[in-house]
């Protein structure tokens, strides 16, 4: 291994001379197993950081966090959903600023290793492909597909020219780059689909450009995961044997540097099942294994973050994951220093020096305490304000897609055809609920139907009662060959065993009227007919608090706790935090970024609860509280079996 082949290292000048005559470059060294960085050996201990999870504003602190852990990289994926939510509108500003993640990467003395997919996984909403592509019902991701191919190429065509003066040659901190995600582990199998981006990576970035893959650590996924022009590397966590892991990559790449994508400090949740923890003495000692083989790693996730808004992806058998990303790992989701921080960084300091002077220190948390709660309006009052295209009318319920709406929910509504006086089964007798239904009859909440879970409801009601169903897309599958996730409703619904025709269905943009502050109703909102314990209609809350004057540095960071409330999406001051389920668990608190409060006005908080609010008895009200919980009970019973995507051989 380069790096312990320190006698060999004056003739390796020697051979490699005329590389040292050139002010910058990054490569490949087949003959003695390493990289090479303007000529000398070079190895990396990188950590993955995801922009796209953390405000603009905090980027600064969490890189230098990264810096001072020892590490001389870090490692993104680029979401091309985050960047293209509409074909053709492109948006890199603010939080979307690539550009300016990436110069202050540089800025603070880290290397970049880029993964701009197309396909990136990485528990973001359908692997970070833009929904929109789903409008070719049939396309086949991932793959030559004419059509995905014509989109690829053209966001390819917007995005890598503009990466190109941030390639380390060319003066940026970009050292490498990675061409698609783990597709070994794909069905399709597509090499003319891999040689294809080869071709599009280097029309854009150059020859020059170290381009990698990265696979599972075992032959089945470096099978159809590599090919020629690309670095095969590899993916494996604490619990792998890492001489069987390199040997695995050893298979595809007979020569050149040992390479762990993605070294797994953590792993991810999903609603229903218990948190996970890794602990930091196993990644510690694996760690300290990998780098004793002179191996390069990158650190899988340094930093988690948040799904914040609707960003969360999801698994098959559908499970979807929750708001926070916090993984576990060393720094957590609001970028606090752990135990498992400073054992990374004792280990790294056995291989590289680390920088000198004080880490930046974890950022205050602050408990603003209860704030209560009012009721504003249910989604039916407030339709007109929250459709702003108004309805869609069809025979068949038609998708989020065939609407045009990417994220959130969509209010379908059509009339019993008969009347039901004993209660009657309302199905999806195809599991078509994608993912979870909120349903009413005449303006009484039935029940819930959920995807995989809950297919019927018993209704009761006379022929032309308003039934309205409305539905939540929970994030699209990001994994396996499950991804082509339409959401909605994607088949009929049946009374008994009749087709539910002639539909009425209205795109709802709340996040719009959330922000425009349209929901908040000077006039108490009309009264409902009662609701059934335990269930009442989706409807949004409102409350308010103020950052207490003659504290200093406030405002702070808070996380916000919705005890007693059961599911729903929140909003502060129109900013999207994420989705709340403590009712499935494991999540109970929500990460608050400072920068979204204010102390110039009173600061909004907007609830929409889909189930029932604990506002009929008791305190109506939610909570900020200055400490996390992410490991809170868990009620889904049923165990889940995400066996191909959990690649526990690996863990
Ligand atoms: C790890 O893998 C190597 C190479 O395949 C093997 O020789 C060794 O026995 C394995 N170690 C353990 C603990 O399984
Ligand atoms: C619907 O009602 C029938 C008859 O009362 C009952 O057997 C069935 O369990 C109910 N189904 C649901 C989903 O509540
Ligand atoms: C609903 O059923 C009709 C009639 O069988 C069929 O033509 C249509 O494709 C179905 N729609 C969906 C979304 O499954
Ligand atoms: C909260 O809403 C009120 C009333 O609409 C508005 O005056 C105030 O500016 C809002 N607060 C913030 C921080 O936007």
């Amino acid at each position: 291994m380069c790096l312990l082949n320190a006698g060999g290292t004056l003739l390796l000048l020697l051979l490699f001379g005329q590389s040292l005559s050139t002010p910058r470059s990054f490569s490949v060294d087949y003959r003695s197993d390493c990289f090479r960085k303007d000529g000398k050996e070079f190895r990396y201990i990188s950590g993955s950081i995801h922009y796209n999870r953390i405000p603009r504003v905090y980027w600064k602190d969490r890189l230098l966090k990264m810096y001072m852990a020892g590490l001389n990289a870090i490692q993104t994926y680029v979401p091309w959903n985050y960047h293209e939510e509409s074909p053709g509108r492109y948006s890199f500003s603010g939080d979307r600023d690539l550009e300016y993640f990436l110069q202050l990467a540089q800025d603070i003395g880290l290397l970049v290793i880029l993964r701009p997919g197309p396909y990136i996984c990485a528990e973001w909403d359908m692997g970070g492909l833009p929904a929109w592509l789903l409008n070719k019902k049939n396309i086949v991701l991932r793959s030559s597909d004419p059509d995905y191919i014509a989109a690829v190429d053209k966001w390819m065509g917007k995005l890598l020219p503009m990466l190109k003066p941030h390639l380390y040659q060319n003066g940026g901190p970009i050292i490498s780059v990675q061409v698609e995600n783990e597709y070994g582990s794909y069905f399709a199998c597509d090499y003319n689909y891999l040689r294809h981006l080869t071709k599009l990576f280097r029309s854009h970035l150059g020859e020059e450009v170290v381009l990698f893959t990265t696979d599972g650590a075992g032959l089945q996924y470096l099978k159809c995961g590599s090919i020629q022009d690309l670095y095969a590397t590899v993916d494996f966590g604490p619990g792998a044997n890492v001489t069987a892991a390199f040997e695995a990559q050893r298979h595809a790449e007979p020569h050149g540097p040992l390479v762990n994508s993605e070294f797994y400090t953590g792993w991810l949740d999903h609603w229903g099942s218990p948190h996970s923890v890794v602990s930091s003495a196993a990644v510690a000692k694996a760690l300290n294994k990998i780098l004793a083989t002179g191996a390069n790693v990158n650190l899988y996730m340094f930093i988690g973050g948040t799904n914040f808004g609707y960003w969360n992806g999801a698994n098959s058998p559908y499970g979807s994951q929750p708001t926070s990303y916090d993984y576990d790992a060393p720094l957590t989701e609001a970028g606090d220093l752990t135990e498992k921080y400073f054992a990374i960084r004792e280990v790294i300091k056995m291989y590289r020096k680390i920088p000198e002077g004080p880490v930046p220190p974890t950022t205050p948390k602050y408990a603003y305490g209860a704030v209560g709660m009012k009721k504003l309006q249910t989604i039916s009052d407030a339709l007109e304000k929250l459709s702003f295209s108004g309805p869609v009318k069809s025979m068949y319920p038609q998708t989020f897609t065939d609407l045009n709406q990417a994220f959130g929910y969509v209010l379908y509504r059509t009339t019993l055809p008969v009347t039901c006086s004993k209660p009657t089964p309302l199905s999806s007798p195809l599991n078509g609920i994608h993912d979870r239904a909120y349903v009413s009859v005449d303006g009484v909440a039935v029940g819930i139907l959920e995807r995989n879970k809950a297919l019927t409801v018993n209704v009761t009601g006379t022929a032309g009662s308003q039934v309205e169903i409305l539905v939540e897309n929970m994030g699209r599958i990001n994994y396996g060959k499950d991804i082509n996730d339409f959401k909605g409703l994607v088949s009929n619904l049946t009374l008994e065993t009749e087709t539910l025709t002639g539909w009425t269905m209205y795109s709802l943009s709340i996040d719009d009227a959330v922000s425009q502050g349209l929901l908040g109703g000077k006039q108490p909102p009309p009264t409902d007919p009662p609701q059934p314990a335990p269930l009442s209609l989706p409807a949004f809350y409102g409350g308010s608090f103020i950052i207490p004057d003659g504290i200093p540095d406030l405002p702070q960071d808070t996380y916000i706790k919705l005890p007693k409330w059961r599911k729903g999406q929140v909003w502060i001051n129109g900013f999207n935090l994420g989705r709340y389920w403590p009712a499935r668990g494991p999540q109970v608190t929500l990460f608050v970024p400072a920068n979204i409060l204010s102390t110039a006005a009173p600061n909004n908080v907007t609830v929409l609860e889909l189930e029932e609010a604990p506002c009929g008895s008791g305190p109506c009200t939610v909570e900020f509280t200055d400490t996390p919980v992410l490991n809170g009970p868990v009620t889904s019973h049923d165990k889940q079996d995400w066996g191909l995507f959990a690649k526990e051989d690996l863990l």
